[in-house]
């Protein structure tokens, strides 16, 4: 990982917040030299079939950085979650901090913008978030330096976002024993997961990986820290001995027997635009079910 600034002298105190409703894990990271801190991947509560919107679980967090004293630098997005709401906008505006998501974010709007058969109102150039990452690119929270590897696959914008000896890592990969997520969504790719899963498991073996997703499976507690290490010798998808080839086959053979996760139809209209829930033309909040289009 030479192209890329790893510091694992650094140790980032992470605090990790579980929502039982779609087994997501957001987190606040501090900078361990200062207050500053970062809040990855918030979930926003829905009761869909009421079509009731909550802030208990951003709550948590916006407790939890005020009680600690924290000031939020940054709100990242490691993707488009399919499967809960970003509470991004609603701890931006208690709390502050600046929304970012990968680049590619604007292949994810210009594909959803088609299948909600959204109007000219509705920007595809990313504008709704106020940072999007590249590749490689490196931003500070506090004395605290992180950057942002491009790890497509299970969505077209899936960034692994690094933070001293802390890799946060979305869904390109689950626990050892959950394997890895999806692709396929629109724009996703197993045998491109694979490779995105390669460039993690290239980051030091001691470098401590944070999932954005477990479903504790077998029975077993819920978990969310692994180490890449860890993964590289005990994944039951990609660790040793699995081929690219393999893991596509098994992957796309797996996806065609998944149903598609519960939120997924309010999931991407409100988190293509960064947290912000859809307005009909008279400015009320209003999502739609668009049919036979996913
Ligand atoms: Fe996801």
């Amino acid at each position: 990982m030479s192209d890329f600034p790893v510091n694992m002298n650094v140790r980032p105190e992470v605090a990790p917040f579980f929502d039982p409703a779609t087994n997501t894990i957001s987190y606040v990271v501090k900078d361990p030299n200062s207050n500053s801190c970062a809040v990855v991947d918030s979930v926003m509560d829905i009761d869909y079939a009421a079509g009731r919107i909550t802030y208990d679980n951003a709550d948590e967090i916006i407790a939890y950085v005020q009680e600690k004293g924290l000031k939020v630098e940054w709100l990242i997005e490691t993707h488009v979650h399919a499967d809960h709401l970003s509470a991004a906008p609603y701890i931006q505006s208690k709390l502050g901090g600046k929304i970012g998501i990968g680049r590619n974010i604007t292949v994810v709007q210009d594909t959803f913008g088609k299948v909600f058969n959204e109007g000219t109102e509705f920007q595809r150039d990313g504008s709704q978030f106020d940072k999007l990452f590249d590749d490689g690119d490196n931003y500070e929270i506090g004395g605290l330096r992180a950057f942002a590897i491009y790890t497509p696959g299970h969505t077209p914008a899936c960034m692994t976002h690094v933070m001293g000896d802390a890799a946060f890592v979305g869904d390109t990969l689950f626990m050892p024993d959950g394997g890895s997520a999806r692709a396929d969504f629109p724009g996703g790719d197993a045998g491109t997961l694979y490779d995105s899963i390669q460039t993690v498991l290239s980051l030091p073996d001691e470098m401590r990986l944070f999932m954005c997703h477990d479903y504790g499976p077998n029975g077993r507690d819920i978990q969310w820290e692994t180490t890449v290490g860890d993964e590289k010798a005990h994944n039951i998808h990609v660790g040793s001995g699995k081929t690219k080839d393999d893991f596509v086959k098994f992957r796309t053979e797996r996806d065609a027997q998944l149903d598609m996760p519960k939120l997924i139809i309010p999931s991407l209209q409100v988190n293509m635009r960064a947290g912000d829930i859809p307005k009909d033309r008279n400015g009320n909040p209003m999502l739609k079910v668009p049919i036979n289009a996913l």
